[in-house]
């Protein structure tokens, strides 16, 4: 059992801004004095912290062990206009998350010579409670089904086999270009949907090709996601009417689920049978996996200290703080293909064979007239 690893990341101010925040930062805490609440997290960086700092703390572990088997999510969460885009996708002077993280993905696995990898990429958008496919931006409101074989999951979905960062990179600017995106009073480029960028990862044990050996071919499969939340907001700040209200709106609903989703596995609703509502918004049920089960999982809480803000950013890191308290469970997703598996109780029957004749010779060598009964047939 592991805790959701939660961090909050501060945008610089403006000078004004500046002089006039409430908030103070002290280590890992943060705070307003005299105000009751201090918020303590794994991490808190301030304004002049750099995404590649972010990226160290806890992602970089994350897809290390993505490599290995684990699935990993990492998510970007906070008001409009915080910073999450800029953490996520960053620009060409600093790289966000997600760019960080594909170099690195391909850097372990050029490393890995005992392993043969297979990447796939697929990125998607929930646009007004509509899930999109960013690569293939013909294949609209795609539904999500669930099967024992592959879990939760987005049918329809493309997935583009990748070997290169320089490719990934590539496709997610391909799918940048068909996100929604808008203007507000608050911030000229924001996110009007909720991305999620996933790599799969599938590997396999290269000694497994040689018959002789005693390896088995099971095949190792984690997906690691990255996400880009749209961000809460007030219409009255950002001034939203008509179709920029209604996506406002759909943001705020699918945030308040995934508020509620949070809240639910922090009072351990989860563990004692009670119910959390993933299938309240699209966004919880596709993350349902990393939220309450088999994932490592990070939030990165994206804040500004303006005293504007104060209220919205007190709800941020209250939000945050409840994801403390959640925990998941990760372990290696290995399967065996058909071949595998048949491979695997081939040996094992013959491990068995050469036990059970080992010990018949020793009975027999001592005259035990009772060794028959050992005998199994296989
Ligand atoms: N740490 C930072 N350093 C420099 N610029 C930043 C930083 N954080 C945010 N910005 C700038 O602030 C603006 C808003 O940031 P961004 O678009 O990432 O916000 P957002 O949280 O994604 O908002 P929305 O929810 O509306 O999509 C951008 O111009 C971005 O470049
Ligand atoms: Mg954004």
């Amino acid at each position: 059992m592991e805790r959701i690893h939660v961090a909050v990341r501060a945008r610089p101010l403006s000078a004004e801004d500046t002089k006039s925040t409430p908030w103070r930062i002290s280590g890992n805490s943060i705070l307003i004095p005299n105000y009751s609440n201090k918020f303590e997290f794994d991490r808190v960086f301030g304004e002049a912290c750099k995404t590649e700092e972010v990226y160290r703390s806890k992602t970089k572990e994350i897809v290390t062990a993505a490599v290995r088997g684990f699935n990993g999510t990492v998510f970007a969460y906070g008001q409009t206009n915080s910073g999450k885009t800029h953490t996520m996708r960053g620009t060409a002077n600093e790289p966000g998350v997600i760019p960080l993280a594909v170099h690195d993905l391909f850097h372990i696995i050029q490393q890995d010579v005992d392993r043969e990898f297979l990447l796939r990429m697929s990125y998607m958008e929930i646009y007004n409670e509509d899930i999109n496919d960013l690569l293939a931006p013909e294949h609209r409101k795609l539904q999500i089904h669930e099967s024992t074989e592959r879990g939760i999951y987005v049918a329809g979905l493309r997935e583009e086999i990748v070997a290169s960062p320089q490719q990934v990179l590539d496709l997610m600017q391909f799918g940048e270009s068909h996100r929604h995106i808008g203007e507000t009073n608050m911030n000229l480029y924001s996110s009007r949907s909720h991305t999620i960028f996933r790599m799969i990862i599938e590997s396999r044990d290269r000694t497994g090709d040689d018959d002789s050996s005693n390896s088995c071919d099971a095949v190792r499969v984690s997906v690691l996601n990255l996400v880009d939340l749209a961000g809460s907001e007030r219409a009255a700040k950002t001034g939203a009417e008509g179709v920029r209200l209604k996506e406002g709106s759909h943001i705020n609903k699918s945030l308040m689920t995934l508020g509620t989703v949070i809240k639910k596995l922090s009072e351990g609703a989860e563990s004692q049978g009670g119910h959390v509502p993933y299938r309240d918004s699209k966004l919880t049920r596709i993350l349902q996996p990393a939220l309450g089960g088999n994932a490592n999982t990070a939030i990165i809480c994206n804040i500004t200290l303006a005293q504007v803000h104060a209220d919205e950013t007190k709800s941020s890191l209250q939000f945050a703080s409840r994801a403390l308290r959640v925990t998941n469970c990760a372990h290696v997703n290995e399967i065996l293909t058909d071949a595998a598996l048949l491979k695997r109780q081939k040996k094992e029957i013959e491990e068995l064979r050469e036990k059970l004749q080992g010990s018949q010779s020793e009975h027999l060598g001592k005259g035990d007239s009772q060794s028959s009964k050992h005998i199994i047939t296989v």
